[in-house]
């Protein structure tokens, strides 16, 4: 039996979810491919902008990797715009959202805030004012942030700059996405006796 037999939660059965969870442990082991998966859908339409969402992912993450960075800041680099496409009013979420149970929570804080923080540089062209992200100036993840967007994020539209490939970052994102989430493996119990 592969599958749980409920039609309703209220009906389950340890069984079920032991099968539920065999199957999750596989699904939740193998999402590092997707998330790379769906990094690569960035590629194409450049919006607009001088290179498509793509190489400015890989752009950020190698201006973070080659200062020196650590790992885990160059794979928030490289995922950072990848909710893009699903969310284009919202997308600082979405990596927030994917990165929080394997990161730093002051890192999760950093991509989550990046959208404003890198307003610095276009807000007013807006009518909007480009010092919003002063309000967090006494927050500890003030200054990573200043420096994901000043340095990293908004210098990476340049298409002449040695731009890493995504084979360069792989390994860490495998490894990042190896971490236990939360920090907390969660497993169905073995049936009362
Ligand atoms: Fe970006």
């Amino acid at each position: 039996m592969n599958q749980a037999r409920f039609t309703r939660f209220e009906e389950s059965t340890h069984a079920d979810w032991a099968i539920i969870d065999a199957h999750f442990q596989r699904y939740q082991n193998d999402v590092a491919r997707r998330v790379l998966e769906h990094l690569q859908r960035l590629r194409g339409d450049t919006h607009g902008y001088p290179v498509d969402r793509y190489t400015h992912s890989l752009q950020t993450a190698t201006r973070a990797l080659d200062a020196g960075a650590d790992e885990e800041t160059v794979v928030c680099a490289l995922l950072h715009d990848i909710g893009d496409d699903l969310a284009p009013a919202n997308h600082a979420e979405i990596a927030a959202a994917i990165l929080a149970p394997y990161v730093d929570p002051l890192n999760m804080w950093m991509i989550r805030h990046h959208e404003l923080f890198q307003g610095y540089h276009y807000r007013a062209f807006y009518g909007l004012d480009p010092q919003a992200r002063e309000a967090y100036r006494d927050h500890p993840a003030y200054a990573r942030t200043v420096r994901f967007c000043d340095e990293w994020d908004q210098r990476a539209f340049d298409p002449d700059y040695p731009t890493r490939p995504l084979e360069d970052f792989v390994p860490m994102v495998e490894r990042l996405f190896a971490r236990t989430p939360f920090g907390e493996t969660l497993t169905v119990k073995a049936p009362d006796a």
